[in-house]
């Protein structure tokens, strides 16, 4: 297909560069499932902005000649899903846990910045908003909120403050009541709440930003992630921490996670969800790089020669467990070790796992995908897709390749971990305790095994998997 004619509007070509600079000027990052969308938005605007073909729209968007464009485009695209009160956990444990210690952090300056980041039209920050006008301890405190998007016309619509139904399902009735009025339809929320909220376009794809304030101690970053790619994420990440005040608090959206994209910030567990801080030091069952390299000196020898390194968990005391290739047995395993795949798959996914430990996430996909055509049943193939998922914030599709590889290998106690952690942040609460409780089992019983390839991963060892799960456990009362 030529980019002249009227084939040029089917053109495969046009569409993935359209897509390519779309990624580029907002690091969103259009799935091919979206790609016929993408083609009726690509043909639709370059009507209307008088072009014949749509391969000079896109080489016109290129050369910088479309600019006020850019609005339309990015109106079309993004998606604005996002209602008040969105993963209600996080605002409960807002009220409960968070501003209580923010508040003590910031007694003195009697001063709190607030951040929503990628806001869609405003239901997150006034949601924000509401919870902080109901905080007592807040009365007479200067406290603001700024809300930022790359959509201006969502922004306009966050100006406004008018909501539909829909929107204010969640927002209890006495909040309703109080802090919204009443317009036919609709709903608008107070002048008074709104002037907290700092509306503003942002374009987070692009760090570093330029805030109004220095740094945030609470910034919500919920459900943008999720349409980057991965190197953007970490940048973003990276970004954030930059701002977050030494005391301050992350949230991502409810079913997604940061670790381990990178290790700047780590994960609190605040029983019904997570946040994110700063990352303090390093008491955490992390890998250091210097452990990494280790394990992968280990790995590469066994990659070579597996029968001649013998397991021993515990010939390490003191140290992270480092994991230690065994040939694999013929019949179920006697004693807790590493496990290793057949050499070959194992070099495969081995550079899966190292790729997955760069953020090269393309090239573990087609490792791993090469390994489980050439070993279906092999549990450490499944336990990666699974890991790859779980990076992707794909959480669903991650829990289902964790339970393939537990049911090819139910000793495989970190993927359980990770299976139940998954559970958790998709709210399946009994899941997930019923997870955590056969970790502990497996642990007591000292039959647990790990996975050779997750060496490499920053992954939990024996003892901090034991407290994780005990810290889980103990948060839901169980
Ligand atoms: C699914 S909504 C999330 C809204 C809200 N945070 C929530 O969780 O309910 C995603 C938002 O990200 C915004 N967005 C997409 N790309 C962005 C970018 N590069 N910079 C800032 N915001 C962006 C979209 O316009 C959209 O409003």
């Amino acid at each position: 297909v030529t980019e002249t004619g009227p084939a040029a509007e089917r053109s495969l070509a046009t569409v993935l560069r359209f897509a390519n600079l779309i990624a580029e000027v907002t690091g969103n990052v259009v799935p091919e499932t979206r790609h016929e969308l993408l083609r009726e938005i690509l043909s639709r605007r370059c009507r209307a902005a008088g072009f014949i073909e749509p391969g000079s729209y896109v080489e016109a968007l290129i050369r910088g000649d479309l600019a006020t464009e850019w609005d339309i485009l990015v109106a079309l695209i993004t998606i604005k899903e996002s209602y008040f009160f969105r993963a209600p956990q996080q605002y409960e444990a807002l009220r409960k846990e968070l501003l209580p210690r923010l508040v003590r952090s910031r007694a003195a300056s009697r001063h709190l910045r607030i951040w929503s980041a990628a806001c869609a039209r405003g239901e997150e920050p006034a949601t924000l908003a509401m919870v902080l006008a109901e905080e007592s301890a807040l009365a007479g405190w200067d406290w603001s909120i700024l809300a930022t998007d790359i959509d201006e016309e969502a922004l306009s619509v966050a100006r406004r403050g008018l909501y539909g139904e829909r929107s204010v399902a969640q927002v209890p009735p006495a909040l309703l009541e109080r802090y919204f009025h009443p317009r036919g339809k609709l709903f608008e929320l107070d002048s008074q709440l709104r002037a907290r909220i700092d509306y503003r376009t942002l374009n987070l794809a692009h760090p570093p930003y330029a805030t109004p304030f220095r740094e945030y101690d609470l910034i919500l970053l919920r459900n943008l992630l999720i349409y980057f790619s991965r190197p953007l994420q970490v940048k973003v990440v990276a970004e954030m921490r930059r701002i977050l005040a030494p005391k301050g608090i992350v949230f991502l959206g409810a079913s997604e996670t940061l670790w381990p994209i990178q290790d700047e910030l780590e994960p609190v567990d605040l029983g019904s969800c997570f946040c994110y801080r700063r990352r303090r030091v390093t008491t955490t069952g992390e890998l250091s790089r210097a452990q990494i390299r280790e394990a992968e000196r280990q790995l590469a020898l066994a990659a070579s020669t597996p029968a001649e390194v013998k397991a021993s968990r515990g010939h390490r005391e003191g140290t992270e467990a480092t994991p230690v290739a065994v040939p694999r047995p013929a019949g179920p395993l006697p004693l807790p070790a590493t496990v290793s795949p057949p050499v070959g798959i194992q070099e495969r996914l081995l550079a899966a796992a190292r790729d997955l430990a760069a953020n090269r996430v393309e090239e573990a996909a087609r490792e791993i995908e090469q390994a489980l055509a050439a070993d279906p049943a092999e549990p450490a193939a499944h336990a990666l897709e699974g890991f790859l998922h779980d990076l992707s914030a794909r959480t669903e599709e991650a829990v289902s390749c964790y339970r393939a590889a537990l049911y090819l290998d139910p000793a495989l106690y970190q993927v359980r971990l990770l299976l139940a952690d998954c559970l958790l942040r998709l709210g399946q609460r009994e899941r997930a305790e019923h997870q955590y409780r056969e970790v502990l089992a497996s642990l007591d019983s000292g039959r647990e095994r790990a996975l050779l390839v997750f060496g490499v991963l920053p992954l939990l060892d024996r003892e901090r998997a034991l407290k994780r799960c005990h810290q889980a456990l103990d948060r839901t009362g169980r």
